[in-house]
């Protein structure tokens, strides 16, 4: 099958089963040029494993510090020569392929990672393979949950809270600036966002583990949030998904004094605004992303996934000194966004971006390269003209 994108809305509905092997062995590559991770973590379980923050941080921990590693995520495999899979099911093949060819063990589990039996599974390999774990990344983002102790479905969504929120956006079918109008969400729809995307599962994750004895006295556990400038306030940290973050991050809190009383640590780690195919379903938040890009890239401080979690391992969390954080107990990568200078150039160029200049202003190809990229395609040496299997 020739493999093209076929873009809908804010999502690629096929995926390049190389290219998206391509990504991840680029991945591989740049962890691999960098000074080994010294005291990283020898068994991971990374839940929401095959894309974004949680693929990287997982291919920093296998081959940044030689961990064996199980990967949770929930993709879609191909159907009959019709349909390709999801990119994270090839972006799982591919990490578990280039684990296997550097001697490194690694099993990708494919399944609800809310569900009783994808913990039950998870657990039975760790038992199996790895034994106590050392670090658990919990890297989930997800529309939906269904709660496994009351069936119950909950969905989240992305609005403001309180008020009707409006702003420019940008539509990336046209390349067009749009205003866009929010209305606020209801109470039902923050208490749904929080049980989807707030810490309940975490713990589960922790609760499971634990009565296995399957978590190591000095084991980490990290979660990654998003705080953001004050243009992106109102539709993300002071939204529905901003109460599922707060929710998260007090989780963090209780856990950390939990695993303390063995040595363990839970941290919060803020990491930057990215191109995911998650980050990109949220309103107005492209047009910021194509906006930072520009100043970040301008500046030399541009930085993708395995940049975020190379400096997360190697700076923050494994450098056998406390871990810094902020005044509410997080640990920053996300500085070099908020740095101040950067913020004052986006939201100078945010007040003046319109239909007229916004190509010249803010880096809308980047954004649409960075977005193929997701799906495995526009990566050098993959020959797109040719027949692939799926
Ligand atoms: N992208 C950003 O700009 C950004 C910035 C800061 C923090 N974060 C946070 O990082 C975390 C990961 O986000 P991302 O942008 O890397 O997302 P992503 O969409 O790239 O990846 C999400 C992962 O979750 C998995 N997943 C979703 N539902 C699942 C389920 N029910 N069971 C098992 N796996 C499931 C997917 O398979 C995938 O591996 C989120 O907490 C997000 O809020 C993202």
């Amino acid at each position: 099958m020739i493999v093209q994108p076929k873009i809908r809305g804010f999502i690629c509905t096929t995926a390049h089963p190389l290219g998206c092997a391509a990504n991840v062995r680029e991945q591989i590559e740049y962890i691999q040029s960098q000074p080994k991770i010294l005291n990283g973590p020898k068994n991971v379980l990374v839940v929401g494993a095959s894309n974004g923050y949680g693929l990287a941080s997982r291919i920093v921990a296998a081959f940044g510090c030689g961990a064996k590693t199980v990967g949770v995520s929930f993709e879609k495999e191909s159907e009959n020569y019709k349909r390709t899979a999801t990119a994270g099911w090839y972006n799982s093949l591919a990490f578990d392929r280039e684990s296997k060819e550097a001697g490194l063990f690694s099993k990708s589990i494919n399944g609800d990672a809310f569900s009783n039996e994808i913990k039950a599974q998870t657990i039975a390999v760790i038992k199996e393979n790895l034994g106590p774990i050392d670090l658990l990344v919990y890297s989930l983002a997800s529309p939906r949950r269904v709660d496994p102790k009351t069936n119950i479905l909950y969905k989240s969504t992305l609005k403001p809270i309180g008020a009707p929120y409006t702003n420019k956006s940008i539509d990336f079918e046209t390349d067009k600036i749009i205003s866009v109008t929010l209305p606020p969400a209801s109470v039902e729809e923050v208490s749904h966002t929080v049980a989807v995307m707030g810490g309940e599962d975490w713990e589960l994750w922790i609760d499971a583990l634990e009565k296995e004895g399957l978590l190591a006295p000095n084991v980490t556990t990290v979660a990654y949030s998003y705080v953001g400038p004050a243009v992106t306030q109102a539709v993300y940290r002071s939204g529905t998904i901003g109460a599922a973050k707060d929710h998260l991050e007090a989780t963090a809190k209780k856990l950390d004094a939990r695993l303390k009383a063995k040595g363990g640590r839970a941290f919060i780690s803020v990491n930057k605004a990215l191109v995911t195919q998650s980050s990109s379903a949220i309103p107005f938040i492209p047009l910021y992303f194509t906006i930072l890009m520009k100043v970040l890239i301008q500046k030399g401080l541009h930085e993708e996934c395995i940049h975020q979690m190379t400096r997360l391992f190697g700076q923050r969390l494994y450098t056998g000194k406390p871990v810094a954080v902020d005044s509410d107990g997080r640990i920053r990568v996300d500085d070099w966004e908020m740095r101040d200078d950067v913020q004052k150039e986006v939201s100078a160029i945010w007040e003046k971006v319109t239909n007229e200049n916004v190509k010249e202003l803010a880096d809308v190809s980047g954004y649409h390269r960075d977005f193929l990229k997701l799906f495995g395609f526009g990566l050098k040496n993959v020959d797109y003209s040719a027949d692939v299997k799926i």
